[in-house]
């Protein structure tokens, strides 16, 4: 037997018995003639003590950090109690030890406060795991895990796995591709998702179907980016959007529940995208807090048919105003008492090229009821308590103003609300707010090719009542500067996203399901009969068998847990990650094959000599 115990388990009201340890050397301390060491495991920490009989023997075979080592004894109370640790209370007094295997010295320290950089620690990342901070993040993952499949399992879900070596499904990213050595010249695609094979199994009548599973995407990476990531895959038949909606709100709160002992007793929020966009100017808000966007002017050609506030900004001589497509404020809580260094501060942040705003206008709106700006010489006192007020201003407040075209705008001004919220501390971390985004547009307008591309993806419906719109119009752009005026723009998808705290955790929608509609889309999308038939002529013949009306959702399981463990990067939580330009550096992948496997391939050039 290597060990009775883990190193996590002892406490005092074991003191006298006698048990083995097994782990990994954390420290080794010498006081005069006793030696302490601190024993690790997955399950803790375990002080050992070696009395002044081992001296020989631990000279000749000194002990060094990470050594693996086998330790029998007698678990005794210590005089000197560390309630930093749950078995801070005991201590074991070594009678037998065996070395099970020696280390080398580790290039950074096991600790979770270590002093290897991003780079050392993934190149050593079987290392890096044994840190607490990191395993803490794999067993909350190990945790949500339990909770979805507990959760689909009681509610009939089935787990049913989807190939990997498959063609092309498209999320709107570039394909990872397999060369086939048996089938020369072509290719399978990773799936990007398990889309196809899900909406085939409600066909099939698996009529609740889930997978936590890998996704293959070849993107530019970011922070909650990775090129392999995994979903909570799930598809149901026979349902509306409303039924997907109740049955995945309490899935999260399930989670929140067993993860993070946390009861989300409200109701999950509902907005429109068209709402989303307007207040918080991207389409995941961060709910948890207000300080919503107030569109002082915008263009005649924008999507959103909403009402500016231009009659406040306009005929006053002030040329940047005037010349700009649109104008966007925030009104900061608390904000008048900035310093002049915190506005330029402020306006520094806005000009970086990643926000590419060109200035910021301010009004203060002092405790006192006063006004104070940086437009003054433009707009007197009344203009701009009307500004304020539009801008939804107290007293207190500043309010802060961006000008430029309306893309840029609405991104920057949405941005600065972020960076304020974090400034000001109302992006609390164990704060959670779950938003339902929903009807999407159908169709986003791509200007290079003059066509529509899906904004969800190809297998998205339409609102019931827009299907005949879709049906009965010819999707052509004909008009290309004045797309917006085609009844496709107007057409909102069956689709939602669940967002927490600013973060698109998930995104679903209710499917096309005949095959009629299913062809009109992939014309709409610019696809030939021919194009489609060979892309998706399994889909199209599947729907000629009984389809039934079906939905789904995926949730970015890497995603849910970062945030549920109160951090930025996904990384943490995935075992063995991709660094930012899709490497892994502990495996050194990707990297060239042998030129013979080339040849096998296909795809290699052949030496003729
Ligand atoms: P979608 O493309 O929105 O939908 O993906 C679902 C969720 O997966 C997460 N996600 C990612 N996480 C990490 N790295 C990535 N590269 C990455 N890309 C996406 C996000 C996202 O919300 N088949 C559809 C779902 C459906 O319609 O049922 C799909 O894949 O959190």
């Amino acid at each position: 037997m290597f060990r009775s115990h883990t190193c996590g388990e002892l406490r005092l009201t074991q003191a006298g018995s006698s048990v083995t340890l097994a782990g990994w050397v954390q420290t080794v301390r010498k006081f005069g003639a006793i030696t302490f060491v601190d024993l690790r495991d997955r399950y803790g920490i375990t002080q050992l003590v070696f009395n002044e009989g081992f001296n020989q023997q631990l000279d000749e075979n000194p002990l060094g950090r990470e050594f693996v080592l086998q330790a029998k004894g007698t678990v005794i109370e210590r005089s000197n109690k560390n309630p930093a640790i749950p078995t801070g209370e005991i201590e074991l007094e070594v009678s037998a030890f065996t070395i099970l295997n020696k280390s080398a010295v580790p290039p950074f320290t096991i600790q979770d406060d270590t002093d290897g950089g991003d780079d050392i620690r993934m190149k050593y990342r079987y290392l890096d795991l044994r840190r607490n901070a990191v395993k803490k993040n794999l067993e909350l993952r190990y945790a949500v895990n339990r909770s979805a499949r507990n959760y689909l399992h009681e509610n009939a879900f089935m787990d049913i796995e989807t190939p990997f070596l498959i063609k092309s499904t498209p999320e709107g990213a570039r394909d990872f591709v397999v060369p086939s050595r048996m089938n020369q010249g072509q290719f399978y695609a990773l799936p990007q998702s398990p889309q196809t094979f899900k909406q085939l199994l409600m066909v099939s009548g698996y009529d609740r179907y889930y997978q936590i599973v890998k996704c293959f995407r070849d993107e530019d990476l970011r922070a909650d980016r990775q090129p392999e990531f995994t979903q909570i895959d799930c598809e149901m038949a026979f349902v509306e959007q409303e039924d997907i909606l109740n049955m995945f709100e309490t899935l999260i709160k399930r989670i929140f529940k067993d993860v993070k002992h946390i009861d989300y007793t409200d109701a999950v929020e509902r907005m429109t995208w068209e709402d989303a966009m307007w207040q918080y100017g991207n389409d995941k808000p961060d709910i948890r807090f207000d300080m919503k966007i107030c569109t002082l002017k915008k263009p005649s050609t924008v999507y959103f048919n909403k009402q500016d506030h231009a009659t406040l900004i306009n005929d006053a001589g002030f040329v940047v105003f005037d010349a700009a497509e649109s104008v966007m404020a925030i009104a900061v809580p608390g904000g008048a008492t900035f310093t002049r260094k915190q506005l330029d501060e402020l306006t520094e942040w806005v000009k970086r090229p990643q926000i590419g705003m060109k200035g910021l206008a301010y009004i203060r709106y002092n405790e006192d009821g006063s006004l104070k700006s940086s437009i003054d010489k433009f707009y007197n006192e009344d203009r701009l308590k009307g500004i304020a007020a539009a801008s939804g201003a107290h007293p207190g407040d500043i309010v802060l103003i961006l000008a430029g075209a309306e893309e840029r705008t609405r991104k920057a001004t949405s941005e600065l609300r972020l960076e304020m919220g974090k400034q000001l501390g109302l992006r609390k971390e164990d704060e959670f707010k779950l938003l339902w985004v929903l009807d999407f547009p159908l169709f986003e307008y791509a200007e290079e090719e003059n066509r529509w591309v899906a904004r969800h993806h190809p297998f998205t419906s339409p609102k019931p009542s827009q299907i005949q719109t879709m049906i009965e119009n010819d999707p052509l752009i004909h008009d290309a500067a004045n797309y917006l005026s085609h009844p496709y723009a107007q057409i909102k998808a069956n689709a939602y996203d669940m967002v927490l705290n600013g973060n698109e955790i998930g995104g679903g929608s209710i499917r096309i399901f005949q095959r009629e509609l299913q062809e009109k889309m992939f014309a709409a999308l610019g696809m030939s009969e021919e194009e489609a038939l060979h892309k998706f002529g399994f889909l199209l013949g599947a729907f000629e068998y009984g389809a039934p009306p079906h939905g789904g959702i995926a949730f970015g399981f890497d995603r849910l847990c970062s945030i549920l463990g109160g951090s930025e990067s996904i990384r943490d939580f995935i075992a063995f990650p991709k660094n930012n330009s899709g490497r892994d550096v502990m495996l050194d992948a990707p990297s060239s094959i042998d030129e013979k496997q080339l040849v096998e391939l296909g795809i290699g050039v052949r030496d003729e000599g």
